[in-house]
C-alpha cells in the first residue's frame, strides 16, 4: 500500500532513533518516497548522513541552512507528504506539538502540513505515565493524530515497562494499514490483462512491444486490494503476479489472450484492458529458425483479433468496459473514437511521448475519458496510485450501476 507514497519521517532525540534508520529504510523497500526531518537532539543520536544514504533524500534538519531542493522546505515537505511519522517521538515533542510550538524544521512542519500524522511515542515509563504526557496525547488523539502506542519491555534507563518503541515493521504496518483501501469491490468479478502479446517470426524470433505489464499489475493489485476476485491474464512479464489474485492466466499470443479473456468474461463485472496487444501477427511462422543467408525477407502479417472491441459486442447490462490508449498525437480524438468504436464505458488516454508516462515506466500520465464525454486529468503519478484513482471512479459507476 506504500508503493509510491510520500512518507516525511521526523526522527527526535532518544535513544530508539537508530531504529528509525530501518523504519526509513523498510519504507523506502515497500516503495515510499521517504522524506527526513530530524531534530538538533536526533542528530546526537545518529547522523544526517546514515537518513540521507538510506532514503536517498536529502535530510532536512535546519530551519536556516540555504534551501536548495525545496522553495521553502518545511511548507514544501508539509505540502507533498500523503502521510507523516513521527519515530520516535519524545515527550518534548509530543508536548510541542499539542500546543502548537514551532521552533524548529520539524515542528513548523508539522503544523503546517494537512497530511494525516503518527506519532510513535517512545520514552522512560515515568516520562510516559506522567499526566502532562498524556494529556499531550490525549489532546493530539483528539485532533486525529494516530498514536501508535509503545512497546512495553525493557528500557534503555535500566527500567522495564511502557515507553518502548515498537519495531521498526510494527511502525511500517500501522502506515500500511492505513492506505489499504475498504474493500469497495468486495464480491466483484475483475479481469485485467496485461504486459503486450507477442507474435512469433520462428522459433526464436517474435514482434512485441515495450510493454513490461506495470499498468496492468498494478491495476490487479490495488483491484485485489479493494477485495475483488481479479482475474490477471498477461502477456511474458518479469514482474511476480501480485498477492490476492484469484487467477493468474499467463499468455504469449493476441490469440492466446483473446481465448483466455473471452473463457471467463461471461463471469465479469469489470474488465480492464491495460495489455499492448500486438495489432499484426506474421501469417505463416517458420518451422525453424530463419537463416540469415536468406538475405532480404519479407514478412507478411496479418489482423489479430481486436478482443476489446470483441467484449464491447458481447457486453450485457451491468458489466463494465475500461480499455487503454497508447496514442503518440491527437489523444483526446483517438481515445474517444476507440471507446465508441468498441463499445466501452470508459477509455484511458496515454499520450506515451510524454516523459514518465506509458511504456515500461514506473510512473504514468493519464485522462480517463467516461462513455458521458467527461474528461478527468491525472497528474503524474505511480502506475499504483493511477490505479487507485481509476478504480475510485470506475467504482461509483459500479455503485450507481451495478
Ligand atoms: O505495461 P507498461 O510498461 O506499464 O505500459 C503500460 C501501457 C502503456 C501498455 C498501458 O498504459 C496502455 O496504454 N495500454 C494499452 C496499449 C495499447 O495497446 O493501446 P491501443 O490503443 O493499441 O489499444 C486500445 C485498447 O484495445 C487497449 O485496451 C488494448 O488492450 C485493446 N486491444 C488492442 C488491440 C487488440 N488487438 N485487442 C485489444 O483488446
Amino acid at each position: 500500500m506504500l508503493d509510491g507514497k510520500k512518507i516525511v519521517l521526523g526522527v527526535t532525540g532518544g535513544i530508539a532513533a537508530y531504529k528509525a534508520v530501518e523504519v526509513a529504510s523498510r519504507l523506502r523497500q515497500a516503495g515510499a518516497e521517504v522524506h527526513v526531518i530530524m531534530t538538533r537532539a536526533a542528530k546526537e543520536f545518529v547522523t544526517e548522513l546514515t537518513f540521507r544514504e538510506i532514503s536517498g533524500q536529502p535530510v532536512a534538519s535546519d530551519m536556516w541552512a540555504p534551501v536548495t531542493h525545496w522553495n521553502v522546505a518545511h511548507i514544501a515537505l508539509a505540502n507533498l507528504a500523503d502521510a507523516f511519522l513521527i519515530a520516535p517521538a519524545t515527550a518534548n515533542l509530543l508536548a510541542k506539538a499539542a500546543h502548537g510550538i514551532a521552533d524548529d524544521m520539524l515542528t513548523t512542519t508539522l503544523l503546517a502540513t494537512p497530511a494525516p500524522l503518527f506519532f510513535a511515542p517512545a520514552m522512560n515509563s515515568r516520562m510516559y505515565g506522567h499526566p502532562a504526557t498524556q494529556q499531550n496525547i490525549a489532546t493530539l488523539r483528539s485532533r486525529g493524530a494516530h498514536i501508535i502506542e509503545p512497546a512495553t519491555g525493557h528500557l534503555a534507563c535500566g527500567t522495564d515497562g511502557p515507553g518502548r518503541l515498537p519495531e521498526p515493521a510494527v511502525l511500517v504496518k500501522a502506515l500500511d494499514d492505513f492506505f489499504r483501501p475498504e474493500k469497495t469491490l468486495a464480491g466483484k468479478n475483475v479481469l485485467v490483462t496485461a504486459a503486450g502479446t507477442v507474435e512469433p517470426i520462428d522459433p526464436v524470433r517474435y514482434i512485441g512491444n515495450r510493454s513490461s505489464g506495470r499498468m496492468g499489475y498494478a491495476i490487479a493489485a490495488e483491484a485485489a486490494a479493494r477485495g475483488a476476485a481479479v482475474t490477471l491474464v498477461s502477456g511474458p512479464s518479469s514482474l511476480t503476479p501480485p498477492e490476492g489474485l484469484k487467477r493468474f492466466v499467463p499468455v504469449e499470443t493476441a490469440a492466446q489472450m483473446r481465448e483466455a479473456v473471452l473463457a471467463v468474461f461471461p463471469a465479469i463485472d469489470i474488465v480492464i484492458k491495460a495489455a499492448a496487444v500486438a495489432d499484426y501477427r506474421p501469417m505463416t511462422v517458420a518451422p525453424n529458425k530463419i537463416k540469415k543467408d536468406a538475405g532480404e525477407i519479407t514478412l507478411r502479417l496479418e489482423k489479430n483479433p481486436d478482443i476489446l472491441r470483441e467484449l464491447g459486442q458481447r457486453k450485457q447490462p451491468g458489466q463494465i468496459l475500461v480499455g487503454f490508449a497508447a496514442e503518440t498525437e491527437n489523444l483526446l480524438a483517438y481515445a474517444q473514437s476507440k471507446l465508441e468504436k468498441k463499445n466501452l464505458d470508459f477509455i484511458v488516454a496515454n499520450d506515451v511521448t510524454k516523459p514518465g508516462a506509458g511504456f515500461n515506466t514506473e510512473t504514468n500520465l493519464a485522462k480517463l475519458i467516461a462513455r458521458n464525454g467527461t474528461v478527468e486529468e491525472f497528474p503524474l503519478l505511480s502506475k499504483r496510485e493511477l490505479a487507485a484513482r481509476l478504480l475510485d471512479r470506475i467504482t461509483e459507476k459500479n455503485k450507481a450501476e451495478l
